[in-house]
Parts: structure tokens; C-alpha cells; sequence
């Protein structure tokens, strides 16, 4: 049912408060202010060496966000490949390490490979799935579900952000265990993380402008999406988005690799949508849009007030997410890069429900 919303895609989209509200009861102690996992572990996070991770495609970018959690709050090695590569790697996985796995529909061919493989080497095994009674669930040794409820479009939105919403709680729990995270750290990356489905809320505001944008987006060949720190992979989200509802080619980049390759596309027909909170790279990332406007490019900044204060730059678009704690950012920043997405394959009359060659569930290699 797509209530009153003309597809799926839509609907969940707008679902994101409610249920990573939803996930978020179901990982945090509200009245204590800490992480509380619904699952004993059978490791100790403060006993591992290394965190492997694998998942494909916008399960895999949610990796990508997390091993920047992992490594900073947790101080966590982390090493991630999608699973395609990872299933034939013949990695050497440590006996008694810990192997995350992340999926939706806990059926991807590739991605049980790769747990499969892990499990082989003696690995424990902890998924992040989205559909309970699935094969990648009963095999894995610990499952965390995401609390997404049926995804039903097949680009995936609201599942992406409530796995980001498990992954980040994952990330603290470790950080404790680790101790590398101080109680005054946890409380307020806690408080952070309370305030996300009310600031989801406030990013859903910002839709009428995204529409009105959605129109230069289609006109446009080629499209660039930069980001630096969890922005990156959220650039590589925001570009997978686009190209597989709309079928624009897209390429997200990490900011700073512009220079080594990409820079050369840039001309006054290529948007170039940078995702950018006021976080610890901000100000790098500006240089690397002043790059692109000296270039004529025409930059749609996902960003801050704090941000578009103090860029000053002719951007074609601001959108203007609420302030938070940057560590939080990929999950209030994951509803602009959808929303481009879905108004740009809607103006241009594309099933963003159902596009072509793709299926939900991808159970052959
Ligand atoms: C993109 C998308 C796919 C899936 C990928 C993994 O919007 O939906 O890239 O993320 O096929 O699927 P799951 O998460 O079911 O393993």
C-alpha cells in the first residue's frame, strides 16, 4: 500500500523518522543513555584485531560510512571489500575474528558467499539484515536487524538508513568494550543519535526545493557527487541512487581525488552535488569546490548554515540541513541524495519503482 504517495520509493523515503525511530528503541536505552545490543555477543569486540566487512552495492556504501565509525570511536581496524571480491579473494580471515555482513533481503548471492567463506576461516559472524527469517540471518552466528519493515521500492532508502542507524550503534558498543570512548563521548553521540528521526523530519523540508532542482539534474549527462570523510561513501550512495532510478550517469568521488582524474569532465553542463556538514574536512572540501567553480561547474552544496556562511561561492543550490553532531551527518544527509534522485526519475517519467534491469533481491552472482 503506498498510502498517499504515488510510488514506493516515495512512501519510504518518508518513512525514515518513524523507523529508525523504531530501530533506535530497539538498540538504545533511552532512560539510561546507552547502547544496549538485543543480542548477547559470543566475541569480544575489545578482543578483536581487525573487523571485516562485506555487502553490495548501497548495503555496501553503508559499510563504507561504518568502518569511518569503527576506526574513529571504536580505534577498530577496518577492512572492507564488496562481496563479489570478497567471496574469491581467499582473503586470510583470522580464526576467532569477527566478520560484519549487511544486507536488505538477506538472500544476495554474492554476499552469503562471502559469509560462507568467512565462517570457512573460523570467523565469527554478526549480519545487519533487514528481513529476519532470511538464509544470510540463519547462517550468521549474531543477527542485528534493522527494523526498516518491508522495502518494497527496488532502490533502497529506508533499510540503507536504518542500517546506518544499527552500524553506528555497533560502533559505540565496541568503543565501549574497547574503551576508547569516554561516558561524556557515549552520552553525547546518544543525545546525537536520539535527535536523528526528528532532524530527518526537518531534512524532508527541504523536498520543494529538491523538486525544482530535479529539473536541472535532467538535464544534465553526466553528474559528479563529492564528499569527504562519511561523506564520500555517501556520494558513492548518492551516484548509485541517480544512475539506477534515472539512468544519468553518475560517479561519486572521494573530494580530494578530483584532482587526479575527474576534474577533467567539469564544464558549465555537469552539476556537481557536494555533500558537505561543517564537520573536521569542511574546509578542505571547499577548496575542492572552488576547483569546480573555477571550471564553470554548477554546484549543488548539501550542507549547513555554518557552511554556506562561510563558503561564499555562487552555488547553483543550497540545500540547508539542520546542525548536528557530524557523526551523525550520513543519516540525515541519505534523504537529499534520495530525494534528488526520486524527483529527478519522476519529472523525467521513469519507474523509479521498478527500473529496468534490476531486481530487489539479487540471488545469483
Ligand atoms: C541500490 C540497491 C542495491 C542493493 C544490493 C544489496 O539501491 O538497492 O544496490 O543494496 O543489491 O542488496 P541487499 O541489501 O538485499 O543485500
Amino acid at each position: 500500500d503506498k498510502g498517499n504517495h504515488r510510488h514506493f520509493m516515495g512512501k519510504e523515503i518518508h518513512e525514515q523518522p518513524e523507523v529508525v525511530g523504531r530501530t533506535l528503541s530497539h538498540y538504545v536505552d533511552l532512560a539510561e543513555g546507552r547502547v544496549v545490543l538485543p543480542e548477547a555477543l559470543p566475541f569480544d569486540f575489545g578482543k578483536l584485531n581487525r573487523l571485516y566487512i562485506t555487502a553490495c552495492g548501497t548495503a555496501y556504501y553503508a559499510g563504507l560510512v561504518a568502518r569511518y565509525w569503527f576506526e574513529q570511536i571504536a580505534r577498530l581496524p577496518v577492512e572492507i571489500d564488496v562481496a563479489s571480491e570478497a567471496r574469491y579473494r581467499e582473503a586470510p580471515l583470522e580464526r576467532d575474528g569477527l566478520t560484519l555482513v549487511i544486507s536488505q533481503s538477506g538472500e544476495t548471492a554474492d554476499t552469503l558467499a562471502s559469509l560462507r567463506y568467512a565462517k570457512s576461516q573460523g570467523q565469527h559472524t554478526l549480519c545487519v539484515v533487514n528481513v529476519p527469517t532470511s538464509t544470510i540471518a540463519r547462517e550468521s552466528s549474531v543477527v542485528m536487524p534493522t527494523l526498516a519493515g518491508p522495502e518494497i521500492g527496488v532502490a533502497s532508502t529506508k533499510a540503507f538508513a536504518c542500517q546506518l542507524t544499527v552500524l553506528l550503534c555497533l560502533a559505540i558498543a565496541a568503543g565501549r568494550a574497547r574503551g576508547t570512548l569516554t561516558a561524556e563521548r557515549e552520552r553525547a553521540l546518544i543525545d546525537a543519535l536520539i535527535t536523528v528521526p526528528g532532524l530527518m523530519a526537518e531534512a524532508l523540508k527541504q523536498e520543494g526545493e529538491i523538486e525544482g532542482l530535479a529539473r536541472e539534474v535532467a538535464r544534465a549527462r553526466d553528474v559528479l557527487y563529492l564528499g569527504r570523510g562519511t561523506s564520500y561513501p555517501m556520494a558513492l550512495e548518492g551516484a548509485l541512487k541517480l544512475k539506477e532510478i534515472s539512468y544519468i550517469h553518475a560517479e561519486g568521488y572521494a573530494a580530494g581525488e578530483l584532482k587526479h582524474g575527474p576534474i577533467a569532465l567539469i564544464d558549465e553542463s555537469v552539476p556537481v552535488i557536494v555533500i558537505a556538514p561543517h564537520d573536521g574536512v569542511f574546509e578542505k572540501t571547499v577548496s575542492n569546490m572552488q576547483e569546480v567553480a573555477a571550471r564553470g561547474g554548477r554546484i549543488i552544496l548539501i550542507g549547513d548554515a555554518k557552511g554556506a556562511a562561510e563558503h561564499g561561492l555562487d552555488t547553483l543550490a543550497t540545500l540547508t540541513m539542520p546542525d548536528l553532531d557530524a557523526t551523525v551527518a550520513p543519516l540525515v544527509y541519505a534523504l537529499p541524495i534520495q530525494l534528488i534522485a526520486y524527483h529527478t526519475a519522476v519529472f523525467m517519467g521513469k519507474d523509479v519503482d521498478q527500473p529496468r534491469n534490476l531486481a530487489k533481491s539479487v540471488t545469483v552472482e
